[in-house]
């Protein structure tokens, strides 16, 4: 249980933190801008990703975790996963294939100070 926690906080949180500082904004302004953000929704199905996860950590924590309550959030966790990178992949990248060059994307992305845009730009799937 613990390697599961560890593994979704260090890959998992840690890579929508990027997206959110530096791949969500972007989207955003090709999106067309505005007061409502394109990726709003994204957005929040991070914040659930981090409570659901913050609910496996408190479980795991327990002296005798209930294995059937940690694997019924784990499932929980993995079915949102997988949605929120097809959404990804087929909503929000297409955005930006549509709107920059391999170039551009690599002067506003990829040489970011502190960017990891592993898992990105196709590396999902
Ligand atoms: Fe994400």
């Amino acid at each position: 249980m613990a390697r599961v926690v560890g593994f979704l906080r260090e890959h998992l949180i840690g890579h929508a933190d990027w997206e959110e500082r530096v791949l969500y904004p972007l989207v955003d302004r090709h999106a067309g801008g505005g007061p409502e953000a394109f990726t709003a929704s994204m957005r929040l199905e991070h914040r659930i990703i981090a409570r659901w996860t913050d609910e496996l950590a408190r479980e795991a924590s327990h002296r005798e975790p209930d294995i059937g309550v940690f694997c019924a959030r784990a499932h929980n966790l993995l079915g949102l996963v997988m949605a929120h990178l097809e959404e990804e992949e087929d909503v929000l990248l297409p955005v930006l294939d549509r709107t920059m060059t391999a170039a551009e994307f690599e002067r506003e992305v990829m040489n970011q100070s502190g960017a990891s845009a592993s898992g990105t730009t196709g590396g999902h799937r």
